[in-house]
């Protein structure tokens, strides 16, 4: 049942044929009793489309979503832990539905599954102390068969929240039905240190994730506070704030790597139990697109978006870019880097100045990491390696206001080792069964919980590699972790911040520490090599009072 305190009662039927499915009843969504779909349409076409020609079309830059007055019905308080204390300032709609999408001008426009029909779909900007209540709709069609499935579980990668709210795999809803999630919008430990920057929702619907966010599941998530405030000048509301590149100098990069058949409709391999690699590399949706950029300082969100493939960034000059945050969460100083590596669903916000290039210097973004199967990164680097986007340095600006202080974000001290020493630890290991994938011997039951841990603890957890020589980027809810060690080594200086994804390597051990405060209930542990998701590598667990 419910794992959720403050989850009441029974779905119940509101106007029409939507009806609230606020309901965290796993695999029961809204009170249907109609069972999952268990098979998609598998790619048909087995062949390819040829590589388009790159840079022809411009990036899209994900439009801002706007918030409605109100919702109708009015979201039900009782549905939510800590509502009352984080009443919503601000509601969003959004509607999950197909919508018409061109991945480039030489394959034919097709349909995708979008938030508000598009994809990647709108960026909601959100602020510390401005909750938000989102309603999501499913407006998918009900028989639909294809890559992915209707169901939907809208789930914001990794906003602190209930669970009830984050869009648990197991609370997915049919067509027809919609869910409200509350984002509290309150760091932490109500610490401002532990406030997070770049987040992002996608489709969490278990045993379909990879496939819905393919089709197009995806948008980015930004939360602003007083010091990383949204604005570059100086400002009396914000007295405090780092001024990082700002407004349209502060630019999302949603990658995604995708198969297209022979006729360039997209497709996927629904056998492929190892993950699920594309030959054609998509930047906010667009294959290989470019970008006009002006002499100075732009702040780049990547996030790496895609069922399967890890990517080692690099800028086609070889000149070094400043990383000023990691996954969530910015560092407490830049750090100068020639290239950075991330698994699936980890993210790194960069800062390139391009007010040292002459006007007309095109710079590709590449990834250098050679990947050939569903197992990881060979370890190798191309070079070059494959263009994702170029950017093309076309104006100069009067002034740049923004800066990149060489203080960023603090972070809460560690405990002393003797403290850590004596916390409690939990041992996952993610392994592989009979061609599937097992967290601790055991494949995902939506029934099971598997650990239970208490309100207000710390624990530490090693996440352990099974072997095989398989990668798997490990995913966390409900709060960020700390990594204390790689096999025994502390990390580099770029996985010192919070996280909330780590990639473990072939026969790594990474002991994190972990936090558990202000909510209870079930949320999950996975691989976010999606494809390994869905064949069961995630456990539930519980924070319990
Ligand atoms: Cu990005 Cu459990 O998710
Ligand atoms: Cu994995």
């Amino acid at each position: 049942m419910a794992g959720a305190a403050g989850a009441t009662g029974a779905a119940s039927l509101l106007s029409g044929k939507r009806a609230s499915a606020q309901k965290p009843v796993k695999g029961d969504p809204g009170g249907t009793t109609k069972p999952p779909p268990t098979t998609t349409t598998p790619t048909v076409n087995p062949g390819t489309i040829a590589n388009p020609t790159p840079f022809i079309e411009p990036l899209p830059i994900p439009a801002v979503l706007q918030p409605v007055a109100s919702l109708s019905p009015a979201p039900i308080p009782s549905k939510h832990q800590l509502y009352s204390q984080y009443v919503p300032k601000k509601f969003y709609e959004v509607h999950v539905k197909e919508g018409m999408h061109s991945f480039h001008p030489a394959l034919p426009p097709q349909k995708i599954f979008g938030y508000n029909g598009v994809t990647p779909g709108y960026t909601i900007k959100a602020r510390y102390g401005e909750p938000i209540l989102t309603r999501f709709f499913n407006e998918l069609p009900p028989d639909y068969v294809g890559i992915g499935v209707p169901q939907i579980s809208p789930h914001l990668h990794n906003l602190h929240g209930a669970p009830e709210s984050d869009g648990n795999p197991v609370n997915f809803f049919d067509p027809g039905y919609f869910w409200d999630n509350h984002y509290p919008m309150f760091p932490f430990n109500n610490d401002s240190r532990n406030a997070l920057g770049t987040l992002w929702c996608h489709d969490h619907r278990f045993d379909f994730t990879a496939q819905n966010v393919y089709k197009g599941l995806a948008f980015f998530y930004l939360c602003y506070d007083a010091l990383d405030s949204g604005t570059e000048v100086a400002s009396t509301t914000y007295p405090n704030s780092l001024r990082l590149p700002s407004g349209e100098f502060d630019v999302p990069l949603m990658i995604s790597d995708r198969k297209f058949d022979s006729n360039g409709n997209l497709a996927y391999d629904t056998f492929n139990l190892d993950g699920m690699l594309g030959d054609k590399y998509t930047v906010n949706g667009k294959i290989q697109p470019f970008f006009k950029v002006a002499r100075r300082k732009y702040r780049f969100r990547l996030l790496v978006a895609n069922p399967s493939r890890f990517y080692r960034f690099f800028l086609s000059n070889g000149d070094p870019f400043t990383v000023i945050g990691n996954d969530g969460n910015l560092l407490p100083a830049p750090i100068q880097m020639q290239s950075i590596y991330l698994g699936v669903a980890e993210r790194a916000d960069i800062i390139i100045d391009f007010s040292k290039y002459p006007i007309g210097t095109e710079i590709i973004l590449e990834n250098r990491l050679e990947q050939e199967d569903g197992r990881g990164p060979t370890g190798d680097l191309l070079n070059p390696g494959t263009p994702l986007l170029k950017f093309i340095v076309d104006r100069d600006v009067a002034s740049d206001p923004s800066q990149v202080p060489a203080t960023l974000r603090p972070l809460p001290p560690l405990p002393s080792n003797t403290e850590i020493n004596a916390l409690r630890t939990r041992h996952w290991k993610f392994d592989r069964s009979n061609g599937a994938w097992t967290v601790n011997g055991e494949f995902f039951d939506p029934d099971v919980v598997r650990a239970q841990v208490k309100r207000g603890t710390k624990e530490v957890w090693v996440l352990e590699n099974g072997g095989g020589g398989w990668h798997h980027p490990i995913h966390i809810h409900h709060n960020e972790f700390r990594i204390l060690s790689r096999n025994g080594v502390k990390p580099p200086p770029f996985e010192q911040g919070r996280k909330d994804v780590v990639t473990l390597e072939p026969g790594e051990e990474v002991r994190v520490l972990m936090e558990f405060s202000a909510f209870l209930g079930k949320y999950p542990i996975h691989c976010h090599n999606t494809v390994h998701e869905d064949h069961a590598m995630m456990a539930l667990w519980e924070i319990v009072p």
